[in-house]
Formats: structure tokens, sequence, C-alpha cells
């Protein structure tokens, strides 16, 4: 009896549903959480995306930027930085935790940190490598994640010249300024294996380098080309060349530190073959995904650029420029990251000291490319901290994103704190939405 009655109720509800469809869209919809699609464990969807503009007035820091295939949801984009946490290369829950911190709170872009493409490029013994299949599945983790939380996460291939072998900050301060900062053999260390455009190092308390040889260029090409590879599979949303902070390929174009006599050296020309090349093979094997080059736009070297007869006396904004002109005509760039310095090892960040480098001290090298050429996607970084200040750059079209580190380390909620200070509601994590 009570089964017929049942029976009965149920006919007559699905009778008014079905003459009735707002109502059974409205009743037959489960409330569930949904979850992120296609993550290997579950997690709320987020939507919009963290970070996405939602409503008020439009920052043009939360404006989209599509580069190829690739749409960043803002233009706040976290700077690579190197955590001296990594297992023979490998990426381990450290990394994890820091990226996807970042992922969880509303930046448009991350850049995994310089991540060496064969052992001995590494800066010091700890650093995140790239070299071999097994350094492949942490990272995927990584990537996973920061998509299931609709983050885009790049990563920033590297090699570090003649400044390799080194120990990580935190000895380097123990040790002491002036002391030698070689990480040695019985410290993980590869003294006698780091090479560099010649032999000079970076300063005595840095390895004696080896001056490569064509071969060794070769070698080092293959490498980066198979941690391309390598990226690929693993699911990156862009990739980063690490051309800056007197690293591998800043010391080939730097006249500084690339005092050659063969055709790799002398003329600017001469200077950029090898980095060129290097490029020219990377874009082949990443063509339809965005690439960045992270340059250093002066060595910050006392005095001028180039000298009265026209002989180019360090690296400088003309050179930047020129090179940038040919990374441009040879398609070999999608995004410049605008640095500055680390090549030489006096350098004087002038006009003002070192500690007292002002708000967004290299927002200027990145104008004037953006300025030489309009079409280039420009980002800048450097002690930018606030917002409105970073909005500004970008209203006065001297970049079009702004890369973020020390700040992020900070108040890695920055995006969202941003967006408050300029009058705009973005999307928090669901998680965190409560805090808002
Ligand atoms: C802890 C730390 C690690 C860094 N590692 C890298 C790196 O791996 N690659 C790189 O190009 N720059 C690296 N940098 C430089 C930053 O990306 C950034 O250019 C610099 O800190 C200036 O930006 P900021 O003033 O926002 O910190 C690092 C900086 C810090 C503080």
């Amino acid at each position: 009896m009570a089964s017929r009655i049942i029976n009965h109720l149920s006919f007559k509800r699905t009778r008014f549903l079905q003459l009735n469809p707002f109502i059974r869209l409205a009743s037959t919809m489960p409330n569930i959480n949904t979850p992120a699609p296609g993550a290997r464990e579950y997690y709320p969807l987020n939507k919009p995306a963290i970070g996405t503009y939602i409503d008020g007035a439009q920052p043009e820091l939360f404006k989209p930027l599509t580069i190829k295939d690739v749409t960043f949801k803002n233009r706040i984009f976290v700077s690579p930085m190197c955590q001296y946490s990594s297992s023979d290369g490998h990426a381990t829950d450290w990394h994890l935790v820091h990226i996807g911190g970042f992922a969880t709170r509303g930046v448009g872009a991350i850049c995994v940190e310089a991540t060496s493409v064969v052992p001995e490029g590494r800066i010091s013994p700890e650093d995140a490598g790239l070299w071999t299949d097994s350094q492949m599945a942490p990272l995927k983790r990584i990537v996973e994640f920061c998509h299931a939380q609709g983050t885009k996460v790049g990563i920033q291939l590297a090699h570090a010249g003649r400044k390799a072998s080194t120990y990580a900050p935190w000895v380097k301060e123990r040790v002491g300024h002036g002391a030698s900062w070689i990480s040695e053999e019985n410290e993980n260390g590869w003294p006698n294996n780091v090479y560099g455009p010649t032999t000079t190092p970076f300063s005595e308390t840095y390895p004696h380098p080896k001056e490569m040889t064509e071969q060794d260029m070769q070698y080092v090409e293959d490498a980066f080309v198979a941690a391309t590879k390598r990226s690929r599979e693993i699911g990156f949303d862009f990739i980063e060349i690490h051309g800056a902070h007197g690293y591998l390929i800043h010391e080939f174009v730097s006249p500084l530190s690339n005092t050659r006599t063969d055709q790799y050296g002398g003329s600017l020309e001469n200077r950029l073959k090898f980095p060129t090349r290097l490029l020219q093979r990377i874009r082949e094997a990443w063509a339809d995904k965005p690439l960045f080059v992270r340059i250093s736009a002066t060595d910050w070297a006392e005095g001028p650029e180039k000298a009265e007869d026209g002989t180019w006396l360090q690296w400088g904004i003309e050179q930047s420029n020129l090179w940038v002109d040919k990374m441009l005509s040879l398609g070999v760039i999608d995004l410049l990251d605008c640095s500055s310095g680390g090549n030489w090892s006096k350098q004087k960040i002038s006009p003002i000291s070192a500690a007292e480098i002002g708000h967004g001290y290299q927002v200027p090298f990145a104008e004037s490319i953006k300025k030489a050429h309009p079409s280039l996607i420009v980002g800048a970084v450097g002690s930018i901290t606030d917002p409105k200040i970073a909005e500004s750059y970008l209203k006065d079209g001297k970049a079009d994103v702004v890369f973020l580190a020390r700040e992020l380390m900070r108040n890695p909620h920055w995006a969202l704190t941003a967006a408050k200070a300029l009058g705009a509601k973005v999307k928090a994590a669901n998680q965190y939405d409560r805090a808002w």
C-alpha cells in the first residue's frame, strides 16, 4: 500500500515537472560542489578563475592578455625565484607549496625559478634542473595543480655559465663577503666543470671557468632543446629563457664578459651569434607557445655603454634594443622580461646606491624597449610594490605586464590587495572568499 502511494506521488511529481521545464531544471540539478575538471584529485572549481576581474573600475593590471593561444587572466606575473630547495635538480614539495600558494592567490602567471638544462649549469647544487626525464614528474604535479586552480605557469630555462657551482645565498651570507663562494667538490659542487665564453671568472670568489668550444656550445644548445621538449610534455604554458643576471647567455652578449677573438666575440653581431642560434633552436621546438626572454638591459658598470669611436664598452640599453630588433625579426620572442645587472662584480646601480633602489628602478629600460618596439609585449620588474604605481606603468604604456618577486613573497595575496586598492572586485578562491 505504502509503495503504491509513493509510486502515485512520484508519477504526479514527474508529470508536474514535465509541464514546468524551469522548475524541472532547478529541482533536478544537484547542488554539488563542482570539482575542477581534469584534476588528479578533488579541488572545488573556481569560476571564474581566481584573480579574474569581476566588477568595478577595470584596472589595466586586470585586463586579460593573450599570447599565441594562451590567455592570461591578468597581468601580474610571479617573477622566477630560485629556492635552492631541489633534490638533485628535482622539484620537491617545497616547490609545490611555494608555486601552488601563488596559484591559489590570484596572479595571472607564475614563472618557475631558473631551471638548469644541464647539471653543471646550476648556480648552486640545490638548484632546479630539467636535464633528465625523472625531473618531469614533480614539475608535472605542480603544473597540474596550477591548472586546476586556473593559473598559467611557465618555466625559466637557464644555464649559469661562469657563475655556476656556488653556494645558496644563506650559505654565502654565513661564509661572508670576500670569502670564496665556490661550492667545492666535497660541498656537492663542480668547480672544475664550470665554463663560459672565456676563462675570466666573474670575480675571484667565483670558479675559474673554461672557455667554451664549438662542441660545448652545441651540447648546451641540444640541452636547451631537450629541456624545451620536456617542458612541453609536462604541460607548461610558456617558457622563459634566462638571458640576464650575468649567466651564460648574458655572458655571451656583453663585451665585458665576452672578449673572445673568434666568430663568437668582438662585434655585437658576433656576440649575439650563439644566443641567437640557441633561441632559434628553442623556437623550433616551441613554435606554437609563448616564448619569453629575460634580459639584463645594462651591466651597471661605470662609464658609458659606448666609446666615442663607437666601441662598445659594456652592455647597455642601446645594444639591448638592437638585440630585441634581432629577436623580433627572427620571431624568437613573444615577451621581453626586462631586468638588469649581475654580470659585473663591481656594478653600481646609479645614480642611487643599491640600498636605495627605488620603486620600479628598472622600468625606464622596459619603457625604452617598449617605445622602440610597440608591438612587443614587455614586462617590467624590480622593486614594484605599489598597486597604483604598477597600474600607472601599464596605463602610461611603459610595459604590458609586471613581474613581482620579493613583494609577492611578503604578500602572496598582492593581486587581490592590489585590486582592492584600485577599486576593482576580483575573484578570490572559493576557499578564501570569506576573508575578502
Ligand atoms: C629569492 C630570489 C630568487 C631569485 N631567483 C631568480 C631566478 O631564478 N631567475 C631570475 O631571473 N631572477 C631571479 N630573481 C630575481 C627576481 O626574479 C626579480 O627580478 C628581482 O628580485 C627584482 O624583483 P623584486 O624587486 O620584485 O624582487 C630572484 C630574486 C629573489 C629575491
